[in-house]
């Protein structure tokens, strides 16, 4: 059985370490006897210190982003070195604010991902397409392409490290959720190209998050479904009432 896991993340919000405190202060009693469901929250670089309050908790710390390489002329990126000597253990990558803002491609999450394995971070891994991709019934391919680029030259044993978070782009902040039925077609999708290039139990084995207007309201019906194993969430991550509720949705369909 695949644990369910919920990642909060926070973009470019909370970002003093006070600010973040704030709201962990809240979620940590709310969530503390929660064991069936992993919880993670991504919450900007200049909060990373929050790891201190989390250690004792079973609150785990991811980053939004890292770069490839270790150390040198990179202006503005953050070494996988540097997350891991904040206590860092998740680290979101490809999220389709990163691919369309700033032009990341397939190419060079699967450059960070590599790294990202090596160093044992536990990568999740963001793919989903646009709204005239999938008015165009493009949706499959848009998944393979970038399930192809992403996770090229990626063993069996590391993928099974790692988390996909299927987030249709037109969900994202939107408050159009993918109905559950739609998301589950997606995850389908996604354990098939699984199962081609690896197999079965590989497929069968990785967790793939759901994300895009994941709210207290819609969480459990999507998370009944077989294929989805909790959310990345946005918006409703930012207070703690809200993604309480969240977390204990993904809780109470663990199984
Ligand atoms: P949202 O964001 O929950 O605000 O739609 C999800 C995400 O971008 O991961």
């Amino acid at each position: 059985m695949r644990k369910p896991i919920v990642g909060g993340n926070w973009k470019m919000n909370r970002g003093t370490p006070e600010n973040a405190r704030e709201m962990l202060d809240e979620l940590i009693p709310k969530v503390k006897e929660m064991k069936d469901v992993d919880i993670v929250i991504a919450p900007p670089f200049t909060a990373l210190s929050v790891a201190s309050i989390l250690k004792v908790t079973n609150i785990k710390l991811g980053a939004q982003n890292m770069f490839y390489e270790e150390k040198g002329a990179y202006t503005g990126e953050i070494s996988p070195l540097f997350l891991r000597s904040l206590d860092v253990e998740y680290v979101i990558l490809g999220h389709s604010e990163r691919r369309n803002i700033f032009n990341e491609s397939n190419e060079l999450i699967n450059k960070k991902l590599k790294v990202a394995l090596s160093m044992d971070f536990i990568p999740i891994v963001c793919i989903g397409e646009h709204l005239e991709e999938r008015k165009a019934g493009k949706t499959k391919n848009v998944i393979k392409e970038q399930m192809e680029g992403t996770f090229k030259e990626i063993t069996k044993k590391e993928m099974e490290e790692i988390i996909i978070a299927y987030e249709p782009i037109w969900a994202i902040g939107t408050g159009e959720t993918a109905t559950p039925e739609q998301a589950e077609d997606a995850h389908i999708y996604v354990r098939e190209i699984l199962t081609e290039k690896y197999n079965d139990n590989t497929a069968n084995r990785v967790r793939i998050q759901y994300g895009g207007s994941v709210k207290p309201h819609n969480a459990k019906k999507l998370f009944e479904k077989d294929n989805i194993d909790g959310g990345l969430v946005g918006g409703a991550s930012l207070e703690a009432d809200s993604f309480a509720s969240i977390i204990k949705a993904a809780q109470e369909t663990s199984n």
